[in-house]
């Protein structure tokens, strides 16, 4: 059952805050900009809304690799020293990939950061110079909401030069909008939003999975709001409808030209400005595509202006997302040439997603085709509930995964480096089924050993493994030897961990191709995933992988 005490109280600041302000002039100006903008957008943009999504990413330079010395990481990221995290974390990209010359042959992306000042000025400036010293990030843009402070770019003593900081300083507090509002404004072709309350520490391997698919939104939450959010996705595919909800806050990749398309549609309905303040809850909604969620521990920053005890929020979040939602459904359910909302899915379909959480080192992301929620279309929605707790209790009638369930076995409990917290498929796999990691860089790694809390000593003889550059081409690896006897840890018996040498290089697997054998690329690989050839009794459970040195 849904049981809205769970919820964190670290959810609501994220609109709380924002309840609080009165003028909305300079907003009515804005908005006939905006409108101005729209029909901009409809004639000059819109084609490029079509355009190909499946953006290759190319060879990136392999930097050091010493992952096995990174003993930071040893710990959940949550719990250790703030001050030292954000030192140790460099990013595996440099900046020499992101030149104007290389970006054009890479595929790499540079990316705008567009963040919102209100009160957190401590934070906003950690934020700042932990996001500059990622080489994507080639432009920053700070929208100042609070007049009663004026930000200087002195005030951030960037230590990344090849970062153009920008700031906006507003006499208007312009809430949720002026985050859409800048973005328009970028240099570049996607945002990167964040709030000064959070800090996204997995930005490398959610910039990988964006460099994938750079179309869709990419955001990034706790397991028990993802969890929320599953329930808060709207199908209905007579109508075309296919649209979830995500919050931003936490680190998200945005095309620009959704952010473009959303002001236009902003213009269009004229919300009051109540509403305007709380765009936020419409504009992943309005996308019409589920955005592309991952779901791991976040890390906070001082939170204490966010909270705001005086409104009720949730009955907000509700009232907006259902006004998103039935506004989107008419529009598409009048059946003109209206442009207003897109109708067509963007691949990858909601099926076809397998990337589920950063792993907690930032070097990689855990991938399974196991997914313990229904499907956004096994729920059809039809415009008839007065209230979103309608439509959740439609997910919840299904086998839905409990919020004690998901707090104990989400994805990233597989690659926190805690040998003691275990992922569960919830599911039992099937033939087929598979888990496996995608790699920030590409890798060739020869040695897994799988941590379970189960007797699996007959587990490698359930699965293959297979391995792939491009994610889209894989081969089969060979299995080496194995289980040898492992003495691992006495608190884990040696019956719950398996250990395989396996080889993916093609040189082994193919002695005709001659060519390969000198190009050392064919050896790496960017993903590796481990496919079930066996129908389980039982769902199974993944505490910890280690491949080589490599632990996650
Ligand atoms: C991590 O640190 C601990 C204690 O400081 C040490 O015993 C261990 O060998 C280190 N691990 C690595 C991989 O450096
Ligand atoms: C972290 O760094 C900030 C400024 O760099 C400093 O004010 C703060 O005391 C540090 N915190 C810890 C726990 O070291
Ligand atoms: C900036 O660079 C200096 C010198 O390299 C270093 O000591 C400092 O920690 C850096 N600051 C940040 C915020 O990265
Ligand atoms: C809404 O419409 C669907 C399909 O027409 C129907 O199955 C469902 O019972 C309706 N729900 C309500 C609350 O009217
Ligand atoms: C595994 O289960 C699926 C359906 O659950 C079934 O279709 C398939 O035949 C089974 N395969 C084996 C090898 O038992």
């Amino acid at each position: 059952m849904f049981n809205k005490t769970r919820i964190p109280s670290t959810l609501p600041h994220y609109y709380g805050r924002r309840l609080l302000s009165r003028r909305n002039n300079f907003i009515r100006l804005t908005l006939a900009a905006l409108l101005l903008l729209s029909s901009f957008y409809f004639t000059i943009l819109k084609p490029w809304v079509e355009s190909d999504d499946s953006r290759i990413i190319s060879k990136i330079d392999s930097s050091t690799k010493n992952d096995a010395s990174d003993n930071n990481s040893a710990q959940k990221s949550w719990k250790i020293n703030l001050n030292d995290t954000i030192n140790s974390r460099v990013s595996v990209f440099n900046k020499e990939q992101f030149t104007d010359e290389a970006i054009k042959k890479n595929g790499l992306i540079p990316v705008t950061a567009v963040l919102i000042g209100w009160k957190r000025m401590e934070s906003l400036q950690v934020v700042v110079n932990f996001i500059s010293k990622y080489p994507y990030i080639k432009e920053i843009l700070i929208w100042n909401n609070n007049d009663k402070i004026r930000l200087h770019k002195q005030d951030f003593r960037l230590n990344n030069t090849e970062v153009r900081l920008k700031i906006f300083n507003s006499d208007e507090n312009l809430h949720d909008l002026s985050k859409y509002t800048t973005c328009a404004m970028a240099k570049y072709d996607y945002c990167y939003f964040q709030d000064d309350d959070w800090l996204n520490l997995y930005m490398d391997s959610i910039y990988t999975n964006f460099l994938r698919y750079p179309n869709l939104i990419h955001s990034n939450t706790m397991p028990i709001i993802h969890l929320e959010h599953r329930r808060w996705m709207f199908s209905n595919n007579d109508k075309n409808l296919h649209t979830g909800f995500t919050w931003l806050g936490c680190g998200s990749f945005i095309p620009r030209i959704k952010v473009q398309r959303f002001l236009g549609q902003i213009g269009l309905y004229s919300l009051e400005k109540e509403r305007l303040r709380l765009v936020d809850m419409y504009f992943s909604l309005w996308t019409n595509q589920y955005p592309y969620q991952l779901s791991n521990p976040l890390t906070t920053l001082d939170q204490s202006e966010g909270w705001s005890n005086s409104v009720d929020q949730w009955a907000v979040v509700y009232g907006n997302i259902l006004d998103a939602v039935q506004k989107l459904y008419t529009a598409l359910a009048v059946n003109t040439g209206s442009e207003q909302f897109e109708r067509q899915e963007e691949k990858p379909y909601y099926l076809d997603r397998d990337v589920r959480t950063p792993c907690i080192n930032d070097k990689c992301l855990f991938i399974t085709n196991i997914d313990p929620f229904p499907q956004p279309s096994s729920v059809c929605y039809a415009n008839n509930i007065t209230h979103v707790r309608e439509h959740e209790a439609e997910f919840n009638a299904l086998d839905f995964p409990s919020n004690e369930f998901w707090n104990k076995h989400a994805y990233h409990k597989a690659v926190d480096l805690d040998l003691n917290t275990c992922w569960n498929s919830f599911k039992k796999p099937k033939v087929d089924d598979y888990f496996g990691l995608q790699f920030v860089e590409p890798q060739n790694f020869h040695k897994i050993t799988i941590v379970s809390s189960k007797d699996i000593s007959n587990f490698d003889i359930s699965f293959i493994i297979k391995s792939s550059l491009d994610g889209q081409n894989w081969r089969i690896c060979d299995k080496i030897s194995s289980s040898e006897k492992i003495k691992f840890s006495s608190i884990i018996p040696p019956n719950h961990v398996v250990a395989i040498n396996f080889n993916c290089d093609i040189k082994k697997k193919n002695h005709e191709s001659l060519e390969n054998l000198e190009n050392p690329e064919n050896m790496e690989y960017r993903y590796i995933k481990f496919q079930i050839v066996r129908n389980f009794t039982e769902p199974f459970e993944i505490c910890s992988l280690i491949l080589d040195g490599l632990s996650v």
